[in-house]
């Protein structure tokens, strides 16, 4: 089925689940968008961070998608299920295929997962792996520094790698033998982390095991392109689309093109009355 798939992150890290699908998924067209106006969602409360992935998804579903990827960790730690429920499309997350490898690659038991503050608040990976596991020891750890030291593309700096130490400290400290990369933006930091824990912790990219797990869940539903890419990835930001190519590229580790801005206001209030946005006091605070 030639139908593209819809991806949408905060900003611009759900790129390196773009990389992940474009790898393990060559012949699928990609729509991305990536909500550059609204970034941090790891800083958002739930509510807020639930509206945010069903306004990003109705946006996503003009292009007539086949298949949803939430790139966003803090999006798929909060959002996953309403978006479930609410669309009629298939959904996938990063937390659960993140927590999946996690669990078969563990050997003591002890899990450590990294991400914004919205994510470890949610406790979405410690579900996740308890249901699979359930005398898993898990330890989760915000990290907010870390995703404006990526964006600025301080990946090898002494800053970052002091920020690191510090907060994967406490991690070591529990011996964890396997670390979940839970943010979007920590792939970039694979190597610095596993510089700090060793080669005997196990990474766990998130994004590599979403992109592995909606290639099995196409193939299930039959909704593979068998047939040659039919068009060109798009990208859609809510702020500027140079400074997303600039930083984007980064990620990507190619040159991004078809990268448009959008009046995401406008397409908001032109879509106000859309049923996946009716009811958004059934969300709530926590
Ligand atoms: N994309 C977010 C995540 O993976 C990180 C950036 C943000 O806080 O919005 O959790």
């Amino acid at each position: 089925m030639e139908r593209p798939i819809g991806v949408f992150d905060s900003g611009v890290g759900g790129l390196t689940v773009v990389k992940q699908l474009s790898k393990i998924l060559p012949n699928e067209q990609l729509i991305y968008f990536g909500d550059t106006a609204r970034i941090p969602y790891g800083t958002k409360s739930k509510r807020l961070i639930q509206q945010f992935a069903l306004e990003d998804a109705l946006f996503l579903l003009q292009f007539n998608i086949k298949f949803l990827v939430v790139a966003c960790n803090t999006a798929s730690s909060s959002a996953l299920e309403i978006l479930i429920q609410r669309l009629t499309i298939p959904v996938e997350g990063v937390v659960e295929p993140g927590a999946q490898t996690a669990v078969q690659k563990t050997r003591n038991g002890r899990i450590g997962i990294i991400g914004t503050s919205a994510t470890i608040k949610s406790s979405s990976y410690s579900k996740s792996i308890l249901k699979l596991m359930p005398e898993a020891e898990v330890f989760g750890q915000p990290c907010p520094l870390l995703v404006p030291l990526v964006e600025e593309g301080w990946l090898d700096d002494e800053v970052t790698k002091m920020t690191l130490k510090k907060y994967l400290a406490p991690l070591m400290e529990q011996k964890v033998d396997t670390i979940i990369l839970g943010c979007t933006h920590y792939p970039l930091l694979e190597k610095a982390i596993q510089q700090i824990v060793g080669p005997q912790v196990t990474l766990i990219d998130s994004g590599k095991e979403t992109a592995r797990v909606v290639k099995e869940r196409l193939a299930a539903l039959k909704l593979v392109n068998a047939g040659p890419k039919p068009n060109e990835d798009l990208y859609f930001v809510s702020d500027s689309a140079r400074q997303f190519s600039q930083v984007g590229s980064r990620f990507l580790e190619k040159q991004l093109e078809n990268v448009q801005r959008i009046d995401f206001d406008e397409f908001l209030i032109k879509h106000s009355d859309a049923p996946l946005l009716k009811n958004l006091e059934v969300l709530h605070e926590e």
